[in-house]
């Protein structure tokens, strides 16, 4: 029998398993979850496994990071079955309650601006300062060497990216390539709540990146490629399209022509579900 990661439910018993690891110099590597893992989040916990000495993956539904009309109290739960597939995985799971996170009185919350800016931020305000909030006191709880992130939620890599470099945390942040079903959509644990027809519809959301990629590479100017693909999205059968835009790789800042890091990035509605992707262009 393969044995399970070793779950921890608070701060202090984390601390107590990770004291003498760290004295003996393993190296240690972090990957945050709200669980409901899928192959996505596997890749990333297997590639820190290959760097690392111990592998430790949080999983917690942070209620800082939805709006009050999101998806907190419907977010798939999926506990057991996630430390089923963490099995030979992650030396350990840490999965604290609401509480722990946040006990009574918790009062503090972390912006960023730069990259937080735009984009996500337009239609999710309080979105980053959650997740940065939720992420700085994860990385404070365990203290790696390293953390990953994936690409597929490229504006929050790079949030957090800021982040750390600003609060000097002694922290290598790693991104993690974005992993797709055999039609190109890029998984997610939203995606369950997708019905098979809205699931056809979802298919497109990747099709449409890459076409408005090899549009602006072919010289079409970056706002008509972008109204392209909006419009794209939407006889694709999408309900609504937040943006579809191209931006700098690096700081996501408007650019008028296509940068040699450039990067495409989409969000729009299948139904009542909502679907982000991005690519490099
Ligand atoms: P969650 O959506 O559970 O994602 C956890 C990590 O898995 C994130 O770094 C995300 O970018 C990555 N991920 C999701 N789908 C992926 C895919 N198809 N391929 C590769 N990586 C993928 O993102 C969050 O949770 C939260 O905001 C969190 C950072 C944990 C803070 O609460």
């Amino acid at each position: 029998m393969i044995e399970g990661p070793g779950i921890v439910s608070t701060v202090a018993a984390l601390r107590v398993r990770l004291a003498a690891v760290r004295q003996e110099g393993v190296r240690m590597g972090l990957v945050p979850t709200m669980g409901a893992l899928h192959e996505g989040h596997l890749s990333l916990v297997r590639e820190t496994r290959a760097r690392c000495g111990l592998t430790v993956v949080s999983i917690f539904v942070n209620p800082a990071q939805f709006g009050p009309n999101e998806d907190f109290a419907r977010y798939p739960r999926t506990f057991e079955s996630d430390c089923a597939k963490l099995a030979g995985l992650a030396d350990v799971v840490f999965a604290p309650s609401v509480p722990e996170m946040y006990p009574e009185g918790f009062a503090t919350r972390i912006e960023v601006g730069g990259p937080a800016q735009g984009l996500e931020s337009d239609f999710r305000p309080h979105f980053f300062s959650g997740v940065a909030t939720v992420v700085a006191k994860l990385l404070i709880a365990v203290m790696p060497d390293e953390a990953t992130f994936g690409e597929k939620d490229y504006q929050q890599l790079l949030v957090i990216r800021r982040l750390v470099a600003d609060l000097g945390l002694p922290i290598e942040i790693v991104a993690g390539e974005t992993v797709r079903e055999p039609d190109g959509l890029a998984m997610s644990s939203r995606n369950a709540y997708l019905s098979p027809e809205e699931r056809k519809i979802a298919s497109h959301l990747n099709v449409v990146l890459r076409y408005v990629a090899k549009k602006v590479y072919d010289g079409e100017p970056i706002a008509a490629a972008e109204a392209d693909g909006r419009e794209a999205l939407f006889r694709a059968g999408f309900a609504s399209v937040d943006y579809v835009a191209i931006r700098d790789a690096g700081t996501l800042a408007i650019i008028d022509a296509l940068e040699q890091r450039s990067r495409v990035l989409a969000a729009g509605r299948v139904g009542t579900t909502r679907l982000i992707d991005n690519l490099a262009v």
